[in-house]
């Protein structure tokens, strides 16, 4: 099969949605799990035709489609505006909602309402949001409405200002011993799986093994359960910056100039559209057409 068609090997009556259950019963059968970043409907159909785990509508929309410089402008309406694309696309990964900044922060009410409106009008599985032991309240009471969270920790770009930068995280001891603690925090409050962001490989690795929930490395070594990256580093179309743990499995910014550019010259040129890109009249139809116009005149 070439990579270009969508897969047949699974036939869509036995492929099943995949559950947060599921996720947890890979980390069980040690089946190392992929999940990726998805803003839009044509992108979430691809990922669902190869079969991803896991789709994350991630805030990192707000840097990569949006054109902020961070994270923090993204608000609850530009996230369910994306999620509800990204539902419409993908049937069987499993969708979680990223909760933007000052969304589940200010008060456990707003944050059980805001996480109910990724399942209710984004047409997300779950949510995930950034922190440890100061989220453990917030994290019970999403849980308790029902609602599935994953957790987010290491390098938590909601915090970038507090962190001073997109820096690697939890490099001393005492800060790998407070991320190992939050950890095993987060998953006795109930999250289903941890985000682990630019952490050492063999920290990533512990933590991994002291959880029974799956990890989900990013810039964190080949010792968790699985793997996420944004989709538009992998692919090649934000240029602006490129962390360094990301592995670039295209150079779609450069197929898009050279489309675009091509597309630019034959308009210029009045070589597109062609014939074959043109409508016609048959004619019968353009002689009564001409002959209306002389009876006009
Ligand atoms: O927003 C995002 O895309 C994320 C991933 C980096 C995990 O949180």
């Amino acid at each position: 099969m070439s990579a270009s068609q969508p897969p047949s090997t699974t036939s869509s009556e036995d492929r099943k949605k995949v559950t947060i259950h599921l996720i947890e019963a890979m980390k069980t059968r040690h089946e190392i799990i992929s999940m990726l970043t998805a803003y839009d409907y044509p992108t979430a159909l691809v990922m669902d035709q190869v079969g991803m785990d896991i789709i994350l509508v991630g805030d990192s929309l707000g840097m990569v489609v949006l054109g902020y410089d961070s994270t923090l402008p993204v608000t609850m309406d530009e996230m369910i505006h994306h999620c509800k694309a990204v539902a419409r696309g993908a049937k069987y990964a499993l969708l979680v909602g990223d909760m933007p900044f000052l969304s589940y922060q200010i008060s456990t009410t707003e944050a059980v309402r805001n996480a109910g409106r990724f399942l209710q009008e984004g047409g997300m599985n779950a949510v995930k949001l950034e922190g440890g032991s100061e989220r453990v309240e917030t994290i019970r009471a999403i849980i308790n409405a029902g609602i599935p969270v994953m957790g987010h920790l290491g390098l938590t770009p909601q915090s970038v200002f507090k962190l001073g930068g997109y820096r690697p995280q939890g490099r001393d001891a005492d800060a790998a011993y407070k991320l190992v603690e939050d950890a095993m925090i987060l998953q006795e409050a109930g999250c289903f799986s941890l985000v682990l962001e630019s952490i050492p490989g063999r920290l990533a690795q512990l933590v991994s093994q002291r959880l029974h929930i799956p990890t989900l490395g990013i810039g964190a070594g080949a010792g968790c359960d699985g793997q996420v990256l944004v989709t538009h580093d992998l692919l090649g179309i934000f240029e602006r910056f490129t962390p360094r743990f990301v592995k670039r499995y295209a150079n779609l910014a450069g197929t898009m100039r050279e489309a675009f550019s091509e597309f630019k010259t034959e308009v210029k040129a009045n070589t597109f559209p062609g014939g074959e890109h043109t409508v016609e009249m048959d004619d019968d139809e353009w002689r009564r057409l001409e002959e209306r116009i002389a009876q006009g005149n």
